[in-house]
């Protein structure tokens, strides 16, 4: 049996003729950059996300960074982040002038430590970007009151985490703003690359719209440089055709985690992820800690089931942020997880039978390679 890491193509089937009307009407209307479905997806979106403003843009890195930038960011401030996320939570800080600080992993959950925050806490320090990692969701209550008290912006990444919830909210409501990619392999996910940046605040809103589109709102209306991030037409098309599925493809990788949880609970040599109490966890990845992770990797492979590792390296350890100087004390959980963790297949169309299967082989493993 071959099983993959991630299968888009199950989708495609799956909606198929939603996908295809979708990418036929753009191509008929010929309207390729903004236009109707651009609009009609902010719209959708802001309302599935019960948000006033949707500003849609070219991708994930993008949204942070206007965020960031449109938020004042720059040089002489300090923005706190995780350790252990995709370079986009970090590199954008630092696209803005401002110094990236690094907080380590939180041991169980993943994500930024809540309890490490104060102590990477200076008067330089201008915001937070909480990284809601593998769909796992931070502790919300006291990254906001730390937020609140010290006069920090809350700025959420919600790339890995559409429509997770801590306490019945959802993700992306807690900050001043929030940012979202559709990277294909995403919960949600585009036929290419797009992203979109939501949030209460009205002057806000204004200002990434106008930044994202070369400072303009109206053509050739420039009241400032800015950057030119669009979301194309044919992605804003596939996005609304699929946003009616999320709640189902979420509910789809939680089942999933489930099975997996229940067949994988025995094994003494793994740790399972755990949902952090009162959220929803929407399992962008299925996360175990593993003894051997390299040869159970390499075992795995042999008998047809991909896997990754988000992330070999955590952020403060890769070339890029060398003159941080950092050692794994810095962040003894994040250097330990990189040896440890293992993603195992996980999207909505993943069938009962291959999940089955990977936890056999998993078992299979450990019951020959017991130490
Ligand atoms: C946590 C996180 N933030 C930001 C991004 C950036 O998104 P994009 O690839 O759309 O630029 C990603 C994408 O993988 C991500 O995983």
């Amino acid at each position: 049996m071959k099983v993959p890491f991630v299968d888009l193509h199950r989708q495609y089937k799956n909606i198929q003729s939603e996908i295809d009307r979708a990418v036929s009407t753009v191509i008929e209307e010929t309207t390729f950059i903004g236009g109707r479905f651009v609009n009609e997806f902010e719209v959708e979106f802001s309302k599935a996300y019960s948000v006033n403003h949707t500003i849609s843009c070219g991708n994930g890195t993008d949204s942070l960074y206007i965020i960031l930038k449109m938020l004042g960011v720059g040089s002489g401030d300090e923005v706190l982040t995780v350790a252990n996320s995709w370079i986009s939570s970090s590199e954008t800080i630092t696209q803005t002038g401002a110094r990236v600080v690094f907080v380590d992993a939180h041991p169980e959950y993943y994500s930024i430590d809540e309890t490490q925050l104060q102590k990477k806490l200076t008067p330089k320090t201008k915001a937070v970007v909480a990284v809601h990692l593998q769909g796992q969701v931070c502790e919300m209550d006291i990254i906001t009151a730390f937020c609140k008290k010290n006069e920090l912006y809350l700025i959420e990444d919600c790339a890995q985490s559409h429509f997770s919830e801590y306490k019945g909210k959802k993700v992306g409501l807690f900050g001043i703003a929030a940012s979202f990619s559709f990277y294909p392999g995403k919960n949600l996910g585009a036929y290419g690359d797009a992203g979109c940046m939501i949030t209460n605040d009205d002057a806000l809103a204004t200002k990434l719209c106008m930044y994202a589109r070369h400072g303009a709102l109206k053509k050739h209306q420039h009241q400032m440089e800015g950057v030119n991030s669009r979301m194309d037409s044919l992605q804003a098309a596939i996005l609304l055709a699929k946003l009616p599925h999320i709640h189902q493809w979420n509910d789809q990788r939680i089942a999933h985690a489930a099975r997996y949880q229940q067949g994988l609970s025995g094994i003494k040599q793994i740790s399972l992820p755990k949902v952090r109490p009162h959220t929803k966890h929407t399992f962008h990845l299925y996360v175990i800690r593993a003894q051997q992770r390299d040869m159970l990797a390499e075992f795995l492979r042999l008998k047809g089931i991909e896997t990754s590792v988000h992330y070999p390296t955590p952020l403060p350890f890769l070339p890029a942020y060398q003159y941080l100087h950092h050692v794994a004390d810095d962040f003894p959980v994040a250097s330990r997880l990189q040896y440890e963790i293992l993603s195992l297949p996980m999207f909505p169309e993943l069938t009962r039978e291959e999940i089955d299967y990977t936890v056999a082989c998993i078992q299979d493993f450990y019951s020959n390679n017991p130490a």
